[in-house]
């Protein structure tokens, strides 16, 4: 049963193929809670209100008693009103041979504008989750034309990767997913970050041992395993021709839930946050880091082992934001 004020959840890109799953989950009260009302703001470009009108039929169509309303538009200003939660899914997605930073100049000036909506429109202490790419650099931008806004609300999704990497090992192992816990994304969602499996564990009820342990093969774990988790959307891709969707909406709804409700004492998990120096990644990037949650604040796990050849990984992908920051103060400054 619905219960208290409903809360506004804006989605952009809503006539898109990760909205058309995301949409679904968060009102059937997969994200927020079973109790908690929602009314859905949703963003899309002009060409796309035709697609977007349909999307509100089967909304209405779903017959969800979280559902309390929802808007649809192309204005920025409707679209981010005194929103509580924000899904920044709206940007073009790659294609076969690109790589995620190929579209920053294409991308990154959305953010730049959604973020000075933000600023204008949103709640202060909106949850913001950037999943358009290159989502890092595209979170870094959007909150910084929105001063008015705490640093800490800005996130970019890496919980694709880590889902993917907990998957991977799981499978491995002849594992239920759910027994694998602690995995880290480290980094840029791209193919520099760096899936670490050096901190995470294998479960089960009464039992707990190190991955690393009970695989006993570091020459797949740093080899084909970092790659294959490293290069995964690019093989959806390829084999879709489209990036992928369904799984990249679960991941939103995955980080956003932990956010709004919090992680389980000793564990952790991956998002793009700003970082403060922690591990010696340079600060004022959105770098992915192993996170646990309370009271809807995030803090970064301190104390996990970073071997050498971690730290390597870690200081390449930190590289690339950088980089990519450049490039992107330098097209929104254009
Ligand atoms: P899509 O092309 O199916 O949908 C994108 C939607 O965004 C379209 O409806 C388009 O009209 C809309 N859009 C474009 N510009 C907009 C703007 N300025 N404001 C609002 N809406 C706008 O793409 P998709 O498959 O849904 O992917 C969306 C983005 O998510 C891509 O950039 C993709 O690369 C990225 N992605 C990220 C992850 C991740 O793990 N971080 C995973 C999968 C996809
Ligand atoms: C993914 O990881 O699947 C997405 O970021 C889409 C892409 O371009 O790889």
């Amino acid at each position: 049963m619905a219960e208290g004020e409903p809360i506004r959840v804006v989605v952009t890109g809503a006539a898109g193929q990760i909205a058309y799953s995301l949409i679904s989950m968060i009102a059937n009260g997969d994200v927020f809670g079973t109790k908690q009302p929602v009314i859905l703001h949703l963003l899309d470009i002009p060409p796309a209100m035709g697609v977007l009108e349909g999307v509100c039929m089967e909304i209405d169509d779903l017959a969800l008693p979280l559902v309390k309303g929802y808007v649809k538009t192309t204005d920025p200003e409707v679209a981010f009103k005194d929103v509580d939660a924000a899904f920044l899914v709206g940007a073009m997605p790659r294609r076969e041979g690109m790589e995620r930073k190929d579209l920053l100049s294409a991308n990154v000036k959305i953010f730049k504008v959604q973020g000075e909506a933000l600023n204008k429109y949103a709640k202060k202490d909106v949850k913001v989750l950037v999943v358009g790419n290159p989502a890092n650099t595209n979170a870094l931008i959007c909150s910084f034309y929105a001063p008015s806004i705490p640093k800490e609300n800005f996130t970019a999704m890496t919980r694709l990767d880590q889902n993917r990497a907990q998957s991977a090992i799981a499978k491995r192992l002849g594992l239920c997913v759910s027994n694998v816990k602690n995995v880290t994304i480290w980094g840029n969602h791209s193919s520099t970050q760096f899936p670490d499996v050096f901190n995470a564990s294998v479960t089960s009820s009464d039992s707990s041992k190190s991955v690393y342990d009970s695989i006993n093969d570091s020459q797949w774990l740093e080899g084909d395993f970092i790659k294959t988790i490293q290069t995964r959307g690019a093989a959806v891709i390829q084999a879709r021709k489209m990036s992928s969707a369904m799984s990249a909406a679960k991941a939103a709804v995955d980080h956003m839930r932990d956010w709004w409700s919090g992680t389980a004492s000793g564990s952790w998990v991956s998002m793009g946050v700003i970082s403060d120096g922690s591990y010696g990644v340079p600060k004022d990037l959105i770098y992915s880091l192993p996170v646990s949650i309370s009271n809807k604040q995030w803090k970064i796990v301190q104390g996990l082992k970073i071997t050498d050849f971690a730290k390597n990984k870690l200081d390449l992908t930190a590289k690339e934001l950088l980089e990519e920051k450049e490039e992107a103060m330098a097209v929104c400054n254009a």
